[in-house]
């Protein structure tokens, strides 16, 4: 359906044949004479095509039985001095580059549905100093904006964050009506004297909120302040919470999660979560890692799951089990089953006996299609994913690597992802060589390459991660390349002098 808006007549000059349109493999083509294989050069992270200097991964266990997709990920430095290229990434599980989104703060890249079609998500920070105040940007297939994400909502913002949108990084929950779901900080004033502060004291005031995608109009919005008591905060006060500069963060909303036409809510600080009812605020249910028995603490990606049967409920965390970069508990991704009028039982809890990881902050816990969890380690620049009996299939750290423990990655997703941009294939050419890239594009198996403005077919070249180089024929005085995926024709390069 995607590649219909492509013509395969409108790209092809006169004269050239389209390539068959069957369902046959890359290497079963019968390209004829004008499609003679070039020499391709061997393929490095260092690109000709794209100022992107390639996240590498290090992967460090891998296994034939990984489930299907790609990696979905967002770097961040978190000292703004790193000048390295922070952003939203896509990659294969053999560590190729497929999509770099581009070079600012970005979180939670994740593939979601709007209206039937599989779309990318991800949090943009708009805030001059890079603090959680951004929009939420949604793609397409072709991966042109179709939404950009800005909450019209009167709140109080960090003081210099300057910001132009208040959606804050932690949640973009794309719901069955087409909204979406957000997190939404507001610094407002309150009385601490239940947890030993001042009477007119400030806090961080945690929203979840509804959104249209097309007015930004709040639709529907519930307060944590409003509806949870601040005792029921983990977070020590400490000297925190005296000013409007340096409000008490007791809540720290960072999961949000449609369910079954109410919302669910979870809190950091308290290490709780929260079912509430969509139509009046409450609290219909409740439930944390210190008194239910479940043993959890400052988790995040908080997600109920149905089952078979309509009375029990399984909730996967990314529990990180840590506040501080300084202690050494082991995250793990935890499963559990909650029944009406019994303690939450465990399912599993995963984590990596021989690579025990820490996180202080963020992460998240994504149950596989079948089996398995994919799970990404927030502050710990670590991914890994686990089979249904535990075991770890997979697992590869990522960043600059000067810049470890100084760089994040909120979330991480493996997803099944068809993209085919509209933006031009990219082709530049050094002295007898050239290098061609799509970033984006998830499906092409090879690039017809054409001099004579196009119009000549001299080869073509299988395409070898994010960027293919190939020797230049002789006698090209420029080329074009056009992309293949599976026999059709669904893009096209400028064309390129040579010489
Ligand atoms: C794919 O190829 C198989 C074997 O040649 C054939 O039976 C099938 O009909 C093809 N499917 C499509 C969608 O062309
Ligand atoms: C890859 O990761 C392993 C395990 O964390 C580490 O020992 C090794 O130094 C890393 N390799 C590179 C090139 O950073
Ligand atoms: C890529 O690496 C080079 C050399 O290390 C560096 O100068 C440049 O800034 C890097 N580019 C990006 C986008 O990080
Ligand atoms: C605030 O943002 C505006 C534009 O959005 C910019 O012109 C101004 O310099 C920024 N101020 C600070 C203090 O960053
Ligand atoms: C945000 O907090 C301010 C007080 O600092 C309050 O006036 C305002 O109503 C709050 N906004 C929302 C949306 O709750
Ligand atoms: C603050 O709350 C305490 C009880 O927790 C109450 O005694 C006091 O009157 C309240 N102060 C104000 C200004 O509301
Ligand atoms: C706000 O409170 C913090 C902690 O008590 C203190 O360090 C800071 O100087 C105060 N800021 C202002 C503007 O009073
Ligand atoms: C709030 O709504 C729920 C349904 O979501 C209902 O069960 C409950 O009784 C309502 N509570 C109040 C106080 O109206
Ligand atoms: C929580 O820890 C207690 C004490 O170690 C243990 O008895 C209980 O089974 C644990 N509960 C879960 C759900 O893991
Ligand atoms: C190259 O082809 C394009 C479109 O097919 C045409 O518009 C352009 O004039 C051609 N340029 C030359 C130099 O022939």
């Amino acid at each position: 359906m995607i590649w219909t808006r492509y013509a395969p007549a409108l790209l092809l000059p006169a004269g050239i044949q389209a390539l068959p349109t069957s369902n046959t493999t890359r290497h079963d083509y019968d390209y004829g004479h004008g499609y003679e294989h070039l020499p391709e050069l061997p393929s490095t992270n260092s690109y000709h095509t794209v100022p992107d200097n390639g996240t590498v991964l290090n992967i460090t266990k891998t296994s034939p039985n990984l489930s299907p997709g790609l990696i979905f990920l967002t770097l961040n430095s978190i000292e703004p001095t790193a000048e390295h290229q922070q952003g939203p990434y896509i990659l294969t599980s053999a560590g190729d580059l497929v999509w770099s989104g581009g070079d600012f703060q970005a979180s939670n890249l994740r593939v979601q549905e709007l209206n039937g079609e599989s779309v990318l998500t991800y949090w943009k920070s708009t805030s001059s100093d890079g603090g959680g105040y951004g929009e939420v940007v949604v793609l397409n297939s072709a991966l042109e904006e179709v939404a950009s994400v800005c909450p019209d909502i009167d709140v109080v913002t960090k003081q210099g964050s300057n910001t132009t949108c208040v959606a804050d990084v932690h949640e973009s929950y794309i719901t069955e009506r087409g909204t979406m779901l957000l997190t939404i900080y507001n610094i407002t004033t309150t009385n601490l004297t239940s947890v030993g502060g001042p009477a007119s004291g400030w806090v961080y005031d945690c929203l979840a909120a509804e959104v249209s995608l097309s007015t930004n109009e709040i639709l529907w919005s519930w307060s944590a302040l409003e509806h949870v008591p601040l005792t029921a905060s983990k977070l020590s006060l400490g000297t925190h919470g005296q000013n409007s500069s340096d409000p008490w963060s007791w809540f720290h909303m960072n999961s949000l999660q449609p369910f079954r036409g109410d919302v669910f809510v979870n809190s950091r600080e308290t290490w709780g979560s929260y079912y509430v009812s969509r139509q009046n605020g409450s609290i219909l249910w409740s439930i944390d890692g210190a008194s239910s028995g479940a043993n959890f603490s400052w988790q995040h990606h908080a997600r109920l799951h149905s089952t078979p049967n309509p009375n029990h409920l399984v909730l996967t965390y990314f529990a990180d089990n840590n506040d501080l970069p300084t202690t050494s508990t082991p995250s793990v991704a935890l499963t559990l089953l909650l029944t009406p009028s019994s303690p939450p039982t465990l399912l599993s809890s995963l984590h990596d006996p021989v690579d025990p990881i820490a996180s202080f902050a963020e992460g998240s816990h994504q149950p596989l299609d079948g089996s398995g969890a994919f799970v990404g380690y927030g502050t710990a620049l670590v991914i890994k994913e686990f089979n249904t009996q535990g075991e770890v299939l997979y697992s590869a750290d990522f960043g600059y690597r000067d810049l470890r423990r100084l760089a994040e990655s909120y979330r991480a997703f493996k997803n099944e992802w068809h993209a085919v941009p509209s933006t031009r294939i990219a082709l530049v050419v050094s002295g007898e060589k050239a290098f061609v890239s799509w970033d984006g594009a998830t499906d092409v198996d090879s690039f017809l390459v054409f001099a004579g403005n196009g119009t000549r077919a001299v080869g073509r070249v299988l395409r070898r991660g994010f960027e293919t180089g190939f020797e230049i024929p002789g006698g090209c005085g420029d080329l074009l390349v056009r992309g293949v995926v599976g026999g059709r024709v669904v893009g096209m390069s400028g064309v390129v002098k040579v010489g």
